[in-house]
């Protein structure tokens, strides 16, 4: 081994040693408390939009407006106010060489709640840095701990519910592994793993409390810890520890490759109810479930923490379909199935409920022709749909 690479091994080694103590620090805190503290009783909610970039601001412009007729007396009266966030787009964000520049996060944190539409990861190609995910780097900032995804399909008996941890797994340091070598394409790369205790019991408690509040009588735990022993294996165990307080609800635990394949077994699909499972598992599992619904176009996601929460779509940002003139076609029933979501957090179950039957209307009206392709129906249309039902 020649010496630029043992000078490459003892500066690993130094940034290995911060990131641990860092980790750890961060788990102490979340142990005392520490995290986030939870928004007052406010007499006036803000709403804070964020269209994002490619298919973002199409599908933005039609949940925004939906939103405005169906909460016009809300706003009337000054109880709640929807507030356009600005300076977000990709090129915004890449002129400012910042993933969330600084004015965007000030504008983010003076609201309560945040519906964010898609947004791109620069990379170096795109004339920028390599630049952090905006939706990682939100969800880590406000500690938006629990993912939130919600795959029904009434035909087939489906109703699922995933709790997705959010801030830790392969997203806590997913920007910082080590890549050791010549720099010439010879070397090896390490990216790094991170559970906590107190991360996985506020997720595992998550998901039994919503179990157990909404009549459910099964969570399963969704892991590899046959391979990833420590990070897994930890995360498994607590949570078969967190459901212990939660005796009347059924816990089993599966292998991810295995419940991926349980999802298109139709045979005992439809038995699951709850799962839960560490972040990068649940980012894949949920792409799967939301296909299984209609397409990740159909699906919403709640990132919840103990003060802020942000609602968004699954999906990207899609620029494909805006390079080839198709951005129109984009289906909105995503963002507006988390505007859904988001009404039910702050306390407007009923408008939640109106908004729902609208998308569900417009879906079983429209639903098969929103491809996303050239011949598809319409956003516009979609939405008119919806506002026509509300
Ligand atoms: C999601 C997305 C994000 C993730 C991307 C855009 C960083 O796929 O919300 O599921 O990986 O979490
Ligand atoms: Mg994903």
């Amino acid at each position: 081994m020649d010496k630029e690479i043992r000078k490459q091994i003892d500066q690993a080694v130094e940034q290995f040693r911060e990131m641990l103590a860092e980790q750890y620090v961060r788990n102490e805190r979340m142990a005392a408390g520490e995290e986030a503290g939870a928004a007052a009783g406010k007499m006036k909610t803000i709403i804070g939009l964020a269209p994002g970039d490619g298919i973002g601001p199409v599908i933005m412009d039609e949940t925004k407006d939906v939103l405005e007729k169906l909460l016009a007396d809300e706003i009337a009266e000054g109880k709640v106010e929807l507030r356009e966030i600005t300076g977000f787009t990709l090129e915004e964000r890449l002129a400012a060489g910042e993933t969330v520049p600084e004015n965007v996060l000030a504008q983010m944190e003076a609201c309560d709640v945040i519906l964010k539409g898609p947004t791109t990861t620069p990379n170096a190609a795109m004339g920028g840095k390599n630049l952090e995910s905006a939706n990682v780097f939100l969800r880590k900032k406000f500690d938006l701990f629990a993912n939130v995804r919600p795959v029904k399909l009434p035909a087939e008996g489906i109703d699922w519910t995933f709790y997705r941890e959010n801030t830790e797994g392969e997203y806590a340091l997913g920007s910082r592994g080590i890549r050791l070598g010549s720099g010439a394409g010879e070397g090896l790369s390490v990216d790094f793993k991170v559970t906590t205790s107190e991360g996985t019991r506020r997720i595992a408690k998550a998901a039994f409390d919503f179990a157990r509040a909404n009549g459910k009588k099964r969570v399963s735990i969704v892991t590899k810890a046959n391979i990833m022993k420590k990070t897994d294996g930890d995360f498994q165990s607590i949570c078969l520890d967190v459901a212990k307080d939660y005796p009347e609800i059924e816990t089993d635990t599966w292998f991810v490759d295995i419940m991926a394949a349980n999802l298109v077994n139709k045979d005992i699909r439809s038995s699951f109810e709850v799962f839960v499972l560490p972040n990068l598992y649940g980012d894949i599992i949920t792409d799967e479930a939301a296909q299984i619904q209609g397409g990740v176009g159909t699906a919403g996601s709640a990132n919840i923490g103990t003060g802020m929460a942000m609602f968004e779509a699954i999906h990207g940002s899609a620029l494909r379909m805006v390079a080839d003139g198709i951005a129109h076609l984009a289906n909105p029933a995503s963002l507006m199935t988390a505007a859904v979501m988001m009404l039910r957090h702050i306390g407007l179950a009923d408008k939640a409920a109106v908004l729902e039957a609208a998308v569900k209307k417009a879906d079983e009206m429209l639903g098969a022709e929103m491809t996303g392709f050239q011949g598809g129906k319409t956003c516009r249309e979609f939405a008119d749909i919806v506002r026509s039902n509300i």
